[in-house]
């Protein structure tokens, strides 16, 4: 997809404040300010100019205000020299502590979290229908209980023009601002419910296409990352796909599903999906339940990490927990090294980084390692087969089918309840059974070499 030019039309940047927290009742994945360089980037994303930031270290937050009073007071300051229009918190605000700071800080001044950026970025970068309805919903939800004048602020930006969706109108960030702020609660509720409608029809319409996947015999393998980690980058290399590249976050929202032929002359479907971040709103999650489930059905996820970056391990970790969180923790994982080619000794990182998964050092940039990538996977997915015996109850009869149509039947014997198969399955599918083995698998914990960390 082409890019589409935002110079010239863009309005005059919005001025923003960054405030970050660091709560010790609640520890963050990543420093402070590491936390706060992110919020920067994602600010810059959104077409907000940075112009200050300051930091507080607290117990807990404020009940009213969530940083101190003194802190308040010191921030009006800072505002008022820098003629910020926004103060952009780097945490998720409650209702109350969002309209406290907005009766503290007047309105001419404009209080957002970090939730409402990512969704601000999310619907710039919406482009399907898919996309869309998700991101209204998440958008949705997260306003209900914050009826306030806040989101004047990106949806006047936004409509001027600029990111890469000018036909979204319809999502109510980029909506006109006034028009969505005498919606009445009830006509939120009901607009919710249409989405999700909507949006089960996307699914139901994603499962049918799935299971015509499935039978087709060709496995999936998704791309999963943390946002910017290079993923659409990789499967361009791998597929000479078009699928829109940029150095901001969240370029990529919907899943772009491409063909790859391997190596030993299999092929594989992957599926580029929307990036990862700490702390991703909840509403977000549950919203992008459709996308997410592309990962869910994968054989394999291609979990793609920035090698270069200053957190590469928190980032790494941030991405599998949040893999772990939407119940894709049992479909194994090669992680692949990227970004190669700007560091001055290649060699050196995969003793430096994690051995929970197997690894291969790659460029998606110059296409380095990726021969080497693509054999592994292909030998992931084709190779390996393991020696299974399981106990399958008969109500579970699509996992019967699915071990004929993947696997190999060995002997099968039935008893009252259920059917014991004995036979080999290949790697990929195992977690399918994972229920049933007999004898029982304890679950394999995921292990972190952080000694070999710098
Ligand atoms: P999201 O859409 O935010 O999830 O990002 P993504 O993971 O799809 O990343 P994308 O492919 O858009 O790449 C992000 C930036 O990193 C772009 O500027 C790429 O050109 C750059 N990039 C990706 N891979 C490499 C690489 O191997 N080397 C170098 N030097 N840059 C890379």
């Amino acid at each position: 997809m082409a890019k589409k030019s935002t110079e010239s039309t863009s309005p005059p940047r919005e001025r923003a404040f960054l405030v970050g927290v660091e709560l010790r009742s609640e520890p963050s994945i990543l420093p402070l300010d590491d936390s706060l360089a992110e919020l920067s980037l994602l600010a810059d994303t959104a077409g907000l100019e940075i112009v200050g930031e300051t930091t507080q270290k607290l117990d807990k937050p404020n009940s009213e205000t969530y940083i101190g009073s003194g802190k308040v007071e010191e921030l009006k300051i800072l505002v008022e020299e820098t003629l910020a229009d926004l103060v952009i918190f780097d945490s998720e605000l409650s209702p109350r502590h969002q309209r406290e700071l907005e009766e503290k800080f007047g309105e001419n001044v404009r209080i957002l979290d970090r939730t409402a950026l990512i969704l601000d970025i999310f619907a710039r970068h919406a482009d399907t229908r898919e996309g869309i309805l998700q991101v209204e919903l998440a958008y949705y939800e997260y306003r209900l209980p914050r009826l306030t004048r806040a989101w004047t602020h990106l949806a006047r930006q936004a409509g001027g023009g600029g990111g890469r969706t000018g036909s979204t109108g319809g999502v109510g960030l980029r909506g006109p601002g006034e028009t969505q702020l005498e919606v009445d609660r009830r006509e939120i509720h009901k607009r919710i419910t249409h989405l999700k409608e909507e949006l089960e029809k996307v699914r139901a319409h994603r499962h049918r296409y799935r299971e015509q996947r499935r039978r087709s015999n060709v496995p999936t393998v998704a791309l999963v990352g943390y946002t910017n980690a290079g993923k659409s980058t990789l499967l361009n290399q791998l597929s000479n796909a078009d699928v829109y590249v940029a150095n901001q976050l969240f370029a990529t929202l919907d899943p772009t599903t491409r063909r790859v032929e391997l190596p030993a002359g299999h092929t594989a479907l992957f599926t580029d999906t929307v990036g990862f971040i700490q702390k991703l709103p909840t509403q977000l999650v549950a919203a992008f339940r459709a996308t997410l489930e592309e990962i869910n059905e994968a054989d394999l996820l291609l979990h793609v990490l920035d090698v270069t970056h200053p957190n590469a391990l928190e980032q790494w970790q941030s991405v599998q927990e949040t893999l772990v969180d939407i119940g894709s923790g049992d479909i194994p994982v090669i992680t692949a090294l990227n970004k190669i080619d700007r560091l001055a000794d290649p060699a050196s990182i995969s003793h430096s980084l994690t051995h929970a998964t197997p690894t291969v050092p790659i460029s998606a940039l110059t296409g380095q390692g990726t021969g080497e990538l693509l054999q592994l996977i292909e030998s992931q997915l084709f190779e390996n087969y393991n020696a299974v015996t399981v106990h399958i109850p008969y109500r579970e009869g699509q996992l019967i089918s699915l071990f004929h149509e993947q696997g190999k039947v060995e002997s099968m014997t039935p008893k009252d309840q259920y059917i014991t198969i004995q036979g080999m399955l290949p790697v990929r599918m195992l977690y399918h059974f994972k229920n049933y083995f007999y004898p029982p698998q304890e679950p394999e914990e995921e292990r972190i070499d952080l000694e070999n960390e710098e």
